[in-house]
């Protein structure tokens, strides 16, 4: 048998893409290769991209020029890229970066293996299609291998909401939910090999709708049906869109146990006006009222968020709204980015914010969610959580393990291995994660 060949894959953006490369590897791995973690010694490199914001593409391109040195030195390396910019540039690439042998979006993964083999046959390739087969049926089971204690799983892909700034219902395409029996027999096979935590993985998940076994599920249902399994202890789910927060998901916060008290849920901008202008089809007021909704079914719930700054015609008294917003919810924790030109959305065409006043906003607005943020953290000094140990510490005897709330949590002289699930008092809190003792 000839040794295995290796891959290196480099994963930019969220977490789709993480869970997208894993499912790569495996596709390759029927192909003879296994996974290496330097590109030095790798026969093929794989860069799973992301084409959220200007700076995420341009690293693309600068870490592929990085890689002529290698090609030069083995011919035979085949360099592939994959994911967002891989779908919004196409054949662009190839013509900007001669080097790249093969191009795959991210509805294409399951041609890789035939992909992989025409590259070797001495071929550039590229497949940027939005085929009818569902991808993650073709693609091969993923092996017995064991794994950690936490896992995400895809349940629903592509975004219909065109929010005005947002490449992703180009890239990704339709929103497409995934049958349940499939995600939930994935989700047992994850179980049987060590996974307790599940986050369950959608461009706008709460507006999943896979078909069942008598019509459609809501996520809350799915959630409902996972619940079931013996062995997963924690349920996660990522990205929600406000207007998709039905009831029955609400309810499911206060009265699924294994559903995690943490919701991430975007809203981008505190002004009507700007939101309007985003297309987002909810008002500031409207998102408010919604988390005192999901606060009345589960108060101790930690509110996760994004935000935009600078997006075209935003004055200081919309930021200022944007503000007085975060003020009211009080985020747990939350991301905020400088408006980024997407071109071919919408507000790529108009009138852009001063760059200055956009950094001024950014920094201002990071100030604010940072403070935050810490509050949210040193509150929880003196309570008791769950913590699910995901590996040892840099002290002896430490384990390290994320809270219900998804705060990192370091426990000393812990006797406890990684996938084990403790109850834990919380004694101090630190600049990024908390520390606590076990109790009993
Ligand atoms: N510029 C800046 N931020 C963006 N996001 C999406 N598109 C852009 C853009 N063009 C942010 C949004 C989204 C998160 C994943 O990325 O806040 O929720
Ligand atoms: Fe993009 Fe999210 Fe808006 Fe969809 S809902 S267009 S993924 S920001």
């Amino acid at each position: 048998m000839s040794a295995p060949k290796k891959l290196f894959i480099k994963t930019y953006g969220c977490q789709m893409n993480v869970y997208d490369s894993e499912r790569m590897a495996e596709a390759l791995g029927g192909e003879g290769y296994v996974e290496t973690k330097s590109a030095d010694d790798a026969d093929m490199i794989l860069l799973n991209t992301c084409h959220i914001r200007e700076k995420a593409a341009e690293k693309v391109y600068s870490e592929l020029g990085r890689f002529k040195g290698l090609k030069a030195e083995k011919p035979d390396l085949k360099i592939g890229v994959a994911g967002c910019v891989a779908q919004a540039e196409g054949e662009e690439i190839m013509r900007r970066q001669p080097l790249v042998d093969l191009v795959v979006g991210p509805q294409s993964y399951h041609r890789l293996p035939e992909m992989e083999a025409k590259t070797r046959a001495g071929e550039k390739v590229l497949d940027t299609d939005f085929p009818e087969e569902d991808k993650f049926e073709k693609l091969k089971n993923r092996p017995k291998a064991k794994r950690g204690p936490t896992a995400f799983l895809t349940v629903q892909e592509g975004c219909d909401k065109f929010c005005a700034f947002c490449v992703v219902p180009y890239t990704r395409g339709a929103e497409v939910s995934r049958p349940a029996d499939r995600i939930l027999r994935e989700a047992q096979d994850l179980v049987e090999r060590g996974v307790r935590e599940i986050t369950l993985l959608g461009q706008n998940v709460n507006a999943y709708h896979g078909a069942g076994p008598n019509g459609d599920l809501t996520l809350a249902q799915l959630i409902w049906e996972l619940d079931k399994i013996d062995g997963l202890e924690r349920i996660r789910f990522t990205t929600s869109h406000p207007n998709d927060m039905q009831d029955d998901l609400i309810e499911a916060h206060g009265t699924c146990a294994k559903l995690m008290p943490y919701l991430h849920l975007p809203v981008q901008a505190g002004s009507d006006k700007i939101l309007k202008r985003m297309n987002r089809s909810h008002t500031a007021e409207s998102y408010i009222r919604l988390i005192e909704r999901i606060r009345a079914a589960r108060p101790d719930i930690l509110i996760s968020g994004d935000f935009i700054v600078g997006f075209p015609e935003e004055t200081e008294e919309d930021f200022q709204a944007t503000m007085d917003l975060v003020e009211e919810v009080k985020y747990g924790t939350a991301y905020s980015f400088k408006y980024s030109t997407r071109p071919g959305t919408p507000a790529a065409e108009r009138p852009q914010v001063d760059p200055a006043a956009a950094d001024d906003r950014l920094q201002r607005l990071q100030a604010l969610l940072t403070r935050q943020q810490r509050e949210v953290q040193d509150s929880m000094v003196g309570r008791e959580v769950g913590v699910l140990f995901e590996k040892t510490g840099r002290l002896p005897g430490q384990m390290v393990g994320k809270s219900d709330y998804l705060h990192a949590v370091h426990v000393a002289d812990c006797n406890r291995d990684a996938g084990e699930l403790a109850r834990v008092r919380i004694v101090s809190s630190g600049a990024n994660s908390l520390a606590g003792e076990l109790i009993g």
